[in-house]
C-alpha cells in the first residue's frame, strides 16, 4: 500500500518527534492534537528542533523550510481524512485509545491503517478495540525520535502481513532502522529497559547513593549516554509509571512494580524535564 499522506494524534514528546520526521521524510504530514495550546507546544517543539539542527549543521534550511512546508496542525478529528496511515501517539490509557481509534475510523477511509506508538499496552487489544484489527500494527518509535534509529515494529495477532510489511518499509522511509518485536508488554526494548529504570528508583530509596552518583555511575561506568534518573526525567515519570502499571498488571513480577517513590512524584505533578521537575529540576 503507498502511503503519502500521514496523521499523528498527540503532539507531545513523541507526536511531535514523529510528525518532524515523516514531515521531513517528504509525506504530507497533519497532527490532531486536544487543544490549540497543547498543538502550538507541540508544534513549537518541532520547530525549535529544527532550528537548533541548523544551527549545529545537521539540518539545512531546505530541509527545514520543507519540513515545515508538509506539516499542519489541527484540533478536528476529520481533517485526518485523507491520511493513508495514523500514527496514535497520546497518553498511555487503554480507555483514551479506544476513544480516539473511534473517532479517527469515522474520518478515515476503511483501508487506511492505523498503529499504536503504545509503550506497553497490548497491541492486539488495541487492534480489536477498531473495525480493522488486520490493519492496526504496534509502531514504537524511540525519544528523542528525530534522533533515535529503532524502531519496534508489533504485529496483533490479526495484524495482516500486508500491514506488518507496510509498517515495517514505512519506518525505512522514514531512516528509520525497524525490528521485529512481540506483542508482550514492553516489547523488547522497554522490556529490558523498564526493570532496569524501576530498580534504579527502589535501589536510591534504600540508600544506594545519590542521584547524582548513580547516574555518574552508569554514565562513565558503563558509557550510558545518560544515567537512570536523566532517563526517567527524560522519557516522563508519568509515562514510566503508566507503564510500570501496565507491565506489572501483564506480568505480576516485582521487577516490573513501580516503585513508591515513583508514584508519589507522579502524584505531586513531578513529571521530570516537561513539568521542569522529576529527580532533577529545570529551568
Ligand atoms: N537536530 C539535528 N541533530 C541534532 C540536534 C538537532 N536539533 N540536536 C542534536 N543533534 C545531533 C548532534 O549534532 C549529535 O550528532 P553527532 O553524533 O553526529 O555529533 C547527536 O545528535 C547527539 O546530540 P548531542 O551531542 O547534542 O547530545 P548527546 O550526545 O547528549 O545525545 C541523546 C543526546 C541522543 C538524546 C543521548 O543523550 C541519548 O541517546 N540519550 C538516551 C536516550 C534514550 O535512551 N532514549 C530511549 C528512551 S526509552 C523510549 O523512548 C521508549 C519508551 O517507550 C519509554
Ligand atoms: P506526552 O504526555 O508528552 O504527550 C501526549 C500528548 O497527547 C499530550 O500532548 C496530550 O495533550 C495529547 N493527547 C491526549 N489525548 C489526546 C487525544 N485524544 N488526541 C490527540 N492528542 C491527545 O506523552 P509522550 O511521552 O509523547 O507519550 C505518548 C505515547 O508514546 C504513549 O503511549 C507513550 O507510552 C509512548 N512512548 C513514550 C516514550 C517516551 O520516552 N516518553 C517513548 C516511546 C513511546
Amino acid at each position: 500500500m503507498e502511503i503519502r499522506t500521514v496523521g499523528v494524534l498527540g503532539c507531545g514528546l513523541m507526536g511531535s518527534g514523529i510528525a518532524q520526521v515523516a514531515a521531513g521524510a517528504g509525506y504530507k504530514t497533519i497532527v490532531r492534537e486536544v487543544n490549540d495550546s497543547a498543538l502550538q507546544a507541540g508544534l513549537g517543539r518541532v520547530k525549535k528542533f529544527l532550528s537548533d539542527g541548523v544551527s549545529k549543521g545537521k539540518v539545512t534550511g531546505e530541509a527545514q523550510a520543507a519540513t515545515l512546508g508538509n506539516l499542519s496542525g489541527t484540533t478536528n478529528t476529520a481533517d485526518l481524512e485523507d491520511c493513508d496511515i495514523v500514527i496514535e501517539a497520546i497518553v498511555e490509557n487503554l480507555d483514551e485509545k479506544r476513544a480516539i481509534y473511534q473517532a479517527v475510523e469515522a474520518a478515515v477511509r476503511p483501508d487506511a491503517i492505523i498503529a499504536s506508538n503504545t509503550s506497553s499496552l497490548c497491541i492486539t487489544e488495541l487492534a480489536a478495540a477498531t473495525k480493522r484489527p488486520d490493519r492496526f500494527g504496534g509502531l514504537h518509535f524511540f525519544n528523542p525520535v528525530p534522533l533515535m534509529k529503532l524502531v519496534e515494529v508489533i504485529r496483533a495477532l490479526t495484524t495482516s502481513e500486508e500491514t506488518a510489511r507496510t509498517l515495517t518499509s514505512f519506518a525505512t522511509s522514514l531512516g528509520k532502522e525497524p525490528i521485529a518485536a512481540p506483542d508482550r508488554p514492553g516489547f523488547i526494548v522497554n522490556r529490558l529497559l523498564v526493570p532496569y529504570l524501576l530498580d534504579a528508583i527502589r535501589e536510591y530509596e534504600r540508600g544506594l547513593g545519590t542521584i547524582e552518583d548513580i547516574d555518574k555511575g552508569m554514565k562513565l561506568g558503563c558509557g550510558h549516554p545518560m544515567g537512570p534518573f536523566t532517563l526517567l526525567d527524560f522519557v516522563g515519570l508519568d509515562t514510566t509509571y503508566y507503564i510500570a502499571n501496565i507491565m506489572f498488571e501483564e506480568f505480576r513480577e516485582a521487577r516490573f512494580a513501580p516503585p513508591p517513590l515513583l508514584k508519589r512524584m507522579v502524584l505531586a505533578g513531578y513529571h521530570g524535564r516537561k513539568t521542569k521537575r522529576g529527580f532533577y529540576t529545570y529551568s
